[in-house]
């Protein structure tokens, strides 16, 4: 499949949000990535449910919800009534991680897990062949616009050969201070979903950086 893109409304004008998502609307993105942070799992909180409810009210692309909160199999059932139809946990956030990832796939949602970029690829292993999609984060998580962690290439290329050795269908997305000079590399590595904030909402002209980094 040919690569998608999806940009993270963190870093949209929140005075004007419903410009913002239909202006996603009407750009070549495939998806809407939706940062919710709960200030304890990562040192930053972000929106909840009441922003979300806006945000699908205009989205016409499916929502990527990646949560940085702690405890989320508490709220798995809110995000799919909001909307969510991917759903990310961070793998650092769960205990019963397999437990998790059932309770996304029984409301229907496509279960996906996230990877800090200290925490090794081979977690994963036992878990690949159930998970729609890895998520590996190129920044420490918590805020946008923030450095691309080089190592972060290595990553998605071991997440790569694992998903292939284990015949898993799982995807890969990549999100953190994605950018065009690091969209090529990143997509030679395996990456199969790129999140762009900044790179997007800062730019003067954001449709045509979403064309840019779609045709990579
Ligand atoms: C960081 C978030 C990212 C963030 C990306 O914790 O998970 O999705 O919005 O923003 P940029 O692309 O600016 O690094
Ligand atoms: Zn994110």
């Amino acid at each position: 499949m040919s690569h998608l893109i999806s940009p993270s409304i963190l870093s949209c004008d929140f005075a004007n949000i419903q410009r913002d998502v239909e202006l996603l609307n009407s750009s070549k993105a495939d998806w809407l990535h939706i940062d919710i942070m709960d200030g304890v799992f990562v040192p930053n909180i972000s929106f909840g449910f009441p922003v979300l409810e806006v945000i699908k009210k205009h989205a016409k692309k499916p929502l990527d919800v990646h949560l940085m909160i702690t405890n989320p199999d508490q709220y798995i059932e809110d995000f799919h009534n909001c909307g969510a139809e991917i759903l990310t946990v961070h793998y650092e956030a769960c205990t019963h991680l397999h437990r998790t990832i059932e309770l996304i796939k029984s409301k229907g949602m496509k279960a996906s897990v996230a990877l800090n970029s200290h925490t090794n690829v081979m977690v994963l292993e036992d878990l690949i062949n159930d998970i729609d999609m890895v998520l590996i984060m190129s920044v420490n998580p918590g805020f946008g616009g923030q450095k691309f962690i080089n190592n972060s290439l290595l990553k998605v290329k071991q997440t790569k050969d694992l998903i292939q050795r284990k015949s898993s269908k799982a995807i890969i997305e990549v999100d953190g201070g994605v950018n065009n000079k690091n969209a090529p590399s990143l997509i030679k590595s395996g990456a199969d979903v790129l999140v762009a904030g900044s790179h997007v909402f800062n730019s003067k002209d954001p449709v045509q950086t979403i064309v840019d980094l779609k045709s990579v």
